[in-house]
């Protein structure tokens, strides 16, 4: 039974090998790479927190404006379209003058017509240790006036490659007349 099947089978197999690429096939850019099962790739789960120095203002501020909301503030009461480019310290300890980590490089928009609802889509690029030069990208919605905000790690590169997991960002200090804030960011990331 399973040999007649066979036979039917085979020499259609043939025909259709040479007239389309079958699956298995695989063409020369593409390559799926096996997993060596003699080093199983353990993944850890880590945490870091630091502080993050959004300086809008004075001469060394690490934030430009790119688009300012619309002047009609009825539409955009909460300046709603704004959008910052950052390149944002990230330090240990709450004080601007603390080690440095890394940097926050990315921009921040606000995405949000009901309450100040930020779109943040950042990489944070590490300079310290073992971790100098590596990335983590975070992408998430950011209600700054929330206690503590939740954003997601999309990923990440060098130590941090296939790197997912949150942040919570919660303002440590916000001076109302500058809008220079520090924001603590709690990070929990999984990678190998
Ligand atoms: C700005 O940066 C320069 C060079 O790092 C430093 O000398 C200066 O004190 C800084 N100014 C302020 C206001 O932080
Ligand atoms: C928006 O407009 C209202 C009245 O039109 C005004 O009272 C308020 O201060 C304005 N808000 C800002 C942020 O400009
Ligand atoms: C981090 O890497 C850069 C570029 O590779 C290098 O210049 C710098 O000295 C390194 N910093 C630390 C703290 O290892």
């Amino acid at each position: 039974m399973t040999g007649t099947f066979l036979y039917v089978l085979f020499p259609l197999l043939i025909v259709f090998s040479h007239t389309s690429p079958a699956a298995g096939d695989d063409p020369a850019f593409l390559q799926s790479v096996k997993l060596n099962p003699m080093k199983p790739r353990t993944e850890k789960l880590s945490h870091f927190r630091f502080y993050w120095h959004d300086k809008v203002s004075g001469p060394n501020s690490t934030v430009v404006n790119i688009i300012q909301p619309p002047t009609n503030n009825k539409t955009s009461p909460t300046g709603f379209g704004m959008v910052n480019m950052i390149d944002d310290t990230l330090t240990e300890k709450p004080e601007a003058g603390s080690k440095l980590l890394g940097r926050a490089q990315g921009f921040y928009g606000v995405a949000s017509q009901e309450e100040v609802g930020l779109l943040m889509a950042m990489n944070f690029v590490f300079c310290t240790g073992k971790y100098n030069g590596s990335t983590l990208t975070i992408l998430g919605r950011n209600p700054v006036f929330e206690k503590v905000r939740e954003m997601p790690v999309i990923g990440g590169s060098g130590l941090f490659r296939f790197a997912r997991g949150y942040v919570q960002a919660s303002t440590h200090s916000f001076d109302l007349k500058t809008g220079d804030a520090v924001v603590e960011y709690n990070v929990h990331v999984l990678h190998y």
